[in-house]
Order: structure tokens, then C-alpha cells, then sequence
């Protein structure tokens, strides 16, 4: 699972919190941390050995059976930091046919629709396998986060529920 914002207090880190904490018994969810230390994607770095960082998330996504991402929209395209993280995986093999989908919690309706339109093409590009239920737009303004740090109960954590039981699903 994976958020596209790197700050404190992040919607999106919260809405994969929440994420994380309605997974079906039996299935773990590994939180990817690590998105502010990678190092600019640069194909000249691209070869072993590889930087620690690009080791180990290549690793934490060859064991994962699905991806989740949350991401935030900045000056109308997904953070750089996201879009790096992404450019790491395309050297590798690790994505390739990996269940994956997203949770777009812009608090205005279709507001971030550039930045998830340009994240599929991404997706493609590093040959993840898009999971279309698991794919959804579920406004969450931070006046719903709750003192725990996830969503409060309702409907929009009732979607993101849904939205993990269909990757799971599909997995
Ligand atoms: C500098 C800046 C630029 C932003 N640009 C956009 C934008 O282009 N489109 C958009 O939908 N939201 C934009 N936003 C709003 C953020 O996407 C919104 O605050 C979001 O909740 C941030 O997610 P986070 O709390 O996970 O970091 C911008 C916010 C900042 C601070």
C-alpha cells in the first residue's frame, strides 16, 4: 500500500491507513514508507548493485500479491515523489500482471481526475494488472479523519473497504 504524500497528517496516508486496517482476516497489509528516501530515478543507477532503498522496494512489491495507492493531486499531476517511485519499478520485473488499484479521496468530485487518468497509464506502463473495482473515488475531507488517524465510520470507510475486498478479490 502506498500514499502519494510524503506530509504529516496526510489524507491520503490516512485513507491507506484505513485501507490497511479493513483488510479481510487473514490477509496482511504491508505499508510502504520508504517514498521520500528513494533517489531521483536515474537509468544510470539502474543495474546492480542497486541503491538499499530501490532494493528493498522492489522487494516489498515482488512479495506483495496486490498494490494500493492513495494519491494526492499537486499542480495538476500526481507528486513527483510518487512518479519516481513509479519510474524505479519500470527496471524491474516485480509489477509485471500485479493486481492493483487506487482510492482518489479529493474532497471535490473529479478534481484530481488528471493526476489518476495519467497514474493508469503509468500502471500500464509498468505492466500492473488494473483491478476496475478496486479503482474508486471516495471524497474524504479531513474534517473525516478521526483522532485514531483513519477515516471515521461511514460510507466513504464503507468504500474503502469495498475497494480492498475487490482487490483482495481479484488477487
Ligand atoms: C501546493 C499545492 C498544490 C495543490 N494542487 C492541487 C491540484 O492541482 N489539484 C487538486 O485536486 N488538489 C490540489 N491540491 C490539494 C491537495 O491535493 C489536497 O490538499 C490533498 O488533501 C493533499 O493530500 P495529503 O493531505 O494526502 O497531502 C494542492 C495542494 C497544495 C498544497
Amino acid at each position: 500500500m502506498i500514499s502519494g504524500s510524503v506530509r504529516q497528517g496526510s489524507v491520503n496516508a490516512a485513507v491507506i491507513a484505513t485501507a490497511a486496517a479493513s483488510m479481510p482476516e487473514g490477509v496482511t497489509a504491508v505499508t510502504y514508507e520508504g517514498i521520500g528516501e528513494l533517489p531521483h530515478f536515474n537509468p544510470d543507477l539502474d543495474h546492480d548493485p542497486l541503491p538499499e532503498s530501490v532494493t528493498e522496494l522492489r522487494r516489498l512489491i515482488d512479495e506483495a500479491s496486490a498494490l494500493l495507492i492513495s494519491t494526492p493531486e499537486y499542480a495538476g499531476a500526481m507528486p513527483g515523489a510518487l512518479k519516481n517511485l513509479l519510474e524505479w519499478t519500470v527496471g524491474g520485473v516485480e509489477t509485471t500482471q500485479k493486481p492493483t488499484g487506487w482510492i482518489n479521496p479529493s474532497a471535490i468530485l473529479n478534481r484530481s481526475a488528471g493526476t489518476y487518468a495519467s497514474l493508469r497509464i503509468v500502471l500500464e506502463y509498468t505492466d500492473c494488472r488494473i483491478v476496475e473495482e478496486a479503482c474508486v473515488d471516495v471524497p474524504v475531507p479531513r474534517a473525516l479523519l478521526a483522532e485514531d488517524g483513519l477515516v471515521t465510520p461511514g460510507p466513504e470507510r464503507d468504500a474503502i473497504a469495498a475497494a480492498v475486498a475487490a482487490l483482495v478479490a481479484a488477487s
